[in-house]
């Protein structure tokens, strides 16, 4: 039996001693080289390790896993893979299994990331086999959902979101799983700026209403897509738990204003 999941290191992650939880997430995707991610990884530690008010999590590339274990022990980092396979072990040549990822100590995993969805022909079927691959092995599940199309408000997206929540989840959860749901619309990922906070907060509600409807354990809510320090503070006042980084995470220096800012809003 394992004393340690994801679940476990999960649920004091970014708590505030005055209640309520934040946290902020960074991926590298595939922008990093190996060894700039295993100094991004020392410098993450160096800067956040032991923060009573904000968490951080990294998600680095599949091959700085190992590093990430030994570089992040014993701290208040958690650390997690940018993508999974819904299976535990088999004939599939090139993925890694969720099995493996809980043994090296990962909590989290993305699932369903947009950039996945639209090269790699990730469907809710697929990414729903995924989720309870991860959740069968104590990983978080970081869910990312997002709709395509910016609508005229966050109104005309809601639904649209909290029906991918619902096709992702099924009926997955148990009351010890918790999980991640990422809201990234895919128009403001990679872009100059974030989606606006006025749009943003109703999908927010509608997946916070959907999970109090569907999900028994603990569920918790990001959002993502050009996240920068600017923004962060209003960002953070649509209601969710955390924010969820891409390129503004890799210079270290402006990543801690967005962590800051994160602690101040
Ligand atoms: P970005 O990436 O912050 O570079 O837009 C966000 C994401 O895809 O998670």
């Amino acid at each position: 039996m394992m004393s340690e999941t994801g679940f476990s290191r999960f649920g004091a992650f970014g708590l505030r001693p005055g209640g309520g939880r934040r946290f902020v997430g960074a991926g590298t995707k595939m922008y990093l080289s190996y060894g700039e991610t295993l100094a991004w990884l020392a410098g993450l530690r160096e800067r956040f390790d032991g923060r009573a008010d904000v968490g951080v999590f990294a998600l680095p590339s599949f091959p700085a896993l190992g590093d990430a274990a030994r570089i992040l022990a014993g701290s208040s980092l958690l650390y997690g893979a940018q993508n999974a396979h819904a299976e535990h072990k088999g004939p599939f040549t090139g993925e890694v299994s969720p099995a493996f990822l809980a043994e090296m100590g990962c909590s989290l995993v993305e699932l369903g990331h947009a950039e996945r969805r639209a090269l790699y022909g990730e469907t809710d079927e697929v990414i729903a086999g995924k989720v309870a691959g991860a959740l069968t092995s104590g990983l978080v599940p970081i869910l990312c959902v997002g709709e395509r199309q910016r609508s005229a408000d966050g109104r005309g997206a809601a639904d649209f979101v909290a029906g991918q929540v619902r096709a992702a989840l099924g009926s997955a959860g148990t009351p010890e799983a918790a999980l991640i749901v990422a809201y990234e619309p895919i128009w403001a990922i990679g872009q100059a700026e974030s989606a606006p906070p006025a749009y943003i907060a109703p999908v927010i509600a509608a997946i916070r209403a959907e999970l109090a409807a569907t999900w028994p354990g603990l569920g918790t809510i990001i959002y993502g897509g050009s996240v920068n320090y600017d923004a962060a503070p209003e960002l953070f006042a649509t209601g969710v738990d955390g924010l969820f980084v891409g390129r503004a995470s890799y210079n270290l220096d402006n990543f801690e204003k967005i962590v800051q800012a994160v602690a101040e809003a």
